[in-house]
């Protein structure tokens, strides 16, 4: 094993998880603390529940020991939320109609990480997270980025771990209802998570073999679902499978929502398009229909081998990022390679499914309907 052979003038870090969970949130940390400690000499000091922990100084020391084992568990050793945002942070105090007030109170957080004597703060999120992080760098915090996310929509990089576990559970969902769905001559719509992106939907579809795959980057219009549900009635098939994507709007309609939050870092919690298609489509082709909403299953229990080698080589690469003073950036996977990229270019915007990507090609020519 390595013992402290690489020099850096980096000697404590601060490492977090925020935002929504995903498989591989461990194997990051393992990585980011099992180098830190052996490679570089590097201290470990763990914020818990995500920018929740910085401003509130809850923390936990980590060191080789205490992340042994943790490669494979899902979820995360140090706790998430996607309600701490130090720039809109809870105020304690609550407006008329009872929301709460939020202020930036994010010079509590710049408090919190000199008292620990930090040199750097790996901060593992999603867009949001990262956006906070750069903010927090502008403020002074040297920080760096891990791309986490099931819905795969960080731009820069090709792939967010977290996003091929998401894949295969939806995957192993969406085969388990096809033949349920060959039992009863149903159209069966299975709901993904996703948010505003179609990458889940897309791939858990084409490796599912889906027959119509809905996502938000092509609104669909519910006559060519229609369409092409009568048409595999006419060629004698007895049951469809719909695999939609939480954010898909109909062609001109609007976001279905399940509701409005106020004290979350994304305000609108996405739900309930499945619903509103399996209404429409009974209806319209009068079609017995079920639905299912995979959910939170989509992020919880271990990481898949590819998951687990990506969380690995993306929390020694931020590591390294770290001990280098290249604050401001993240690795990220490009053909193949891990690179860093800085956090504006990957928080400019969130990565949409390019409506040329190949996949969308291969699967209508495969007989796949995008409802378009
Ligand atoms: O961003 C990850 C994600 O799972 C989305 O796909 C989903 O819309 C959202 O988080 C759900 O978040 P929550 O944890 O608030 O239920």
């Amino acid at each position: 094993m390595y013992k402290n052979t690489r020099k850096s003038p980096v000697k404590r870090i601060g490492i977090l998880t925020a935002g929504g969970d995903c498989p591989g949130l461990n194997a990051v940390i393992r990585a980011v603390v099992k180098r830190a400690t052996s490679l570089y000499g590097i201290k470990v000091t763990g914020f818990l529940d995500g920018y929740w922990g910085l401003m509130e100084d809850e923390t936990v020391s980590l060191d080789f020991d205490r992340v042994s084992g943790i490669l494979t568990q899902g979820g995360t050793i140090l706790g998430t939320s996607n309600k701490a945002d130090p720039f809109r942070y809870p105020t304690g105090k609550k407006d008329k109609e009872g929301n709460k007030i939020m202020a930036d109170r994010s010079d509590q957080a710049v408090t919190v990480f000199k008292k620990h004597k930090l040199d750097a703060l790996i901060c593992i999120g999603g867009d949001g997270t990262l956006i906070m992080a750069r903010k927090l760098l502008d403020k002074g915090i040297p920080t760096i980025g891990v791309p986490k996310t099931i819905d795969n929509d960080v731009m820069e990089t090709d792939y967010t771990f977290g996003f091929d576990s998401a894949v295969s559970i939806a995957t192993e969902a969406i085969d388990r209802i096809h033949t349920t769905a060959q039992s009863h001559h149903r159209a069966m719509v299975v709901e993904t998570m996703g948010r505003y992106v179609g990458w889940l939907a897309l791939f858990s579809g084409v490796a599912s073999g889906g027959d119509i795959i809905l996502i938000p980057e092509l609104p669909y219009k519910i006559e060519k679902i229609c369409e092409f549900i009568k048409w595999r009635k006419s060629t004698g098939r007895r049951f469809h499978i719909i695999v939609v994507s939480e954010g898909t709007k109909p062609y001109q309609g609007k976001l279905v929502i399940k509701r409005q939050v106020h004290d979350s870092t994304d305000s609108i919690r996405l739900g309930g398009i499945g619903n509103l298609v399996a209404a429409q489509l009974e209806e319209q082709v009068g079609c017995e229909t079920r639905v299912t909403s995979l959910g939170h299953l989509q992020r919880g229990g271990t990481p898949t081998a590819f998951d687990r080698i990506l969380a690995t080589q993306y929390g020694g690469i931020a590591l390294d990022l770290a001990a280098e003073e290249k604050f401001g950036y993240l690795p990220a996977y490009q053909k193949g390679k891990i690179v860093p990229v800085t956090m504006e270019a990957a928080t400019r915007d969130i990565k949409r499914v390019p409506l040329d990507h190949p996949l969308i090609d291969i699967a209508q020519s495969t007989g796949t309907c995008f409802g378009v």
